[in-house]
């Protein structure tokens, strides 16, 4: 196994906020210090740091790293604009928004107070952020391998692990946790067109961990179920709605409705940072539309489809809460009804 991979982490000098470009992998492994909003948005915007629980975790970086520039001198009036600026770079993920929130409002409730007393809180909220995803990510791990036996192999969508949250991940955290512990749990990697997260990330960081793991496309998934050769499908989450419709990684739903058709239980796993209770359906949740660049050229030597093709490049979908059969949270393994038994969980 290599060297565990510190995906996100402030500079030594609390100036930037460093990241494993997340582009450039499996090729590279390249880190950025990024000082600038301006390259803030772009990190965020182009993917080169992904994954629900991690945007959220480098946006409460950032606006401690922004805050630390702004001086007494119109202090509120820039937080506010950079935290707006920060969370309309992508919408679907709510730990986006409910971080960047989290870290403005303990600003707004020091009003009054020194600019470098509020900086300081600041940098220990974001510090508490990431420390609270980690332990999140741990007991999701080990819940998640509770639903599983030695010798099964899962299905796996996009990438759910340790680079899109903070360590272990939640999709891939009872793959990573297994094969801590000697356990052989294998795995199928859709490659999760249009932007190969699967291809080039979860499948690195499964090799990585020394986990069996198998490339297929994504429209192979149907002839490995019913093969037999899936026993679960595990996948992460962006935003999960009050009735457990789950937003994730556009295929999803439709890995999902496989599953459902040849008997393959299907597992959410998520932290409770990504549930938003405010959402009551699948429905009100925003899907992310992309550029159809993505589909036309982006990981091709030529482009792949005739110049000016109209392109319709949907981020993610939503599978139904019928679909799913167990969500898999830092509280343990939740079932239907996800209407109740979320709220009575997570509500306030
Ligand atoms: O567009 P991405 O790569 O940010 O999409 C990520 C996903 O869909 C993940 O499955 C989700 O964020 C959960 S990550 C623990």
């Amino acid at each position: 196994m290599r060297e565990k991979i510190q995906n996100i982490a402030l500079s030594a000098d609390e100036s930037a906020v460093c990241i494993l470009d997340q582009t450039r992998l499996p090729g590279e492994v390249v880190y950025l210090a990024i000082k600038t909003r301006e390259d803030m948005y772009e990190a965020i915007a182009s993917l080169r740091v992904r994954g629900a629980p991690a945007i959220g975790i480098f946006a409460g970086y950032c606006v401690y790293v922004l805050s630390r520039t702004y001086g007494a001198d119109a202090f509120f009036e820039r937080l506010e604009a950079d935290c707006d600026r920060l969370i309309s770079c992508r919408p679907t993920a709510v730990n986006l928004a409910r971080q960047v929130n989290r870290m403005r409002m303990l600003a707004r409730s020091m009003r009054g107070a020194a600019p470098e007393d509020i900086t300081a809180a600041l940098g220990r909220e974001a510090r508490a952020i990431h420390d609270e995803d980690i332990a999140m990510c741990r007991a999701i791990a080990e819940a998640g391998l509770g639903l599983l036996h030695p010798g099964d192999t899962v299905l796996t969508h996009c990438n759910a692990g340790p680079l899109a949250t903070s360590e272990y991940g939640t999709g891939l955290g009872p793959l990573l946790l297994a094969a801590s512990r000697g356990m052989e749990i294998k795995a199928y990697v859709d490659e999760t067109r249009p932007l190969l997260q699967g291809a080039r990330l979860t499948a690195w960081e499964l090799m990585n961990a020394g986990v069996d793991c198998t490339l297929i496309c994504d429209d192979m998934a149907a002839l490995a179920m019913k093969q037999g050769r899936i026993q679960a499908v595990l996948a992460g989450c962006d935003r999960m709605a009050a009735n457990g419709d789950a937003a994730n990684k556009i295929g999803t739903s439709g890995a999902a409705i496989i599953a459902h058709h040849y008997g393959v239980p299907v597992y959410i796993l998520l932290p409770s940072s990504t549930i938003d209770l405010a959402c009551p359906t699948g429905a009100d949740i925003p899907i992310e539309e992309r550029d159809g660049e993505e589909i036309r050229s982006l990981w091709y030597e030529k482009p792949m489809a005739p110049a000016g093709v109209k392109c319709w490049n949907p981020a993610f979908d939503v599978t139904d809460h019928e679909l799913i059969t167990a969500v898999v949270t830092e509280k343990g393994v939740i079932y239907p009804p996800y209407d109740r038994n979320l709220q009575r969980l997570f509500g306030e």
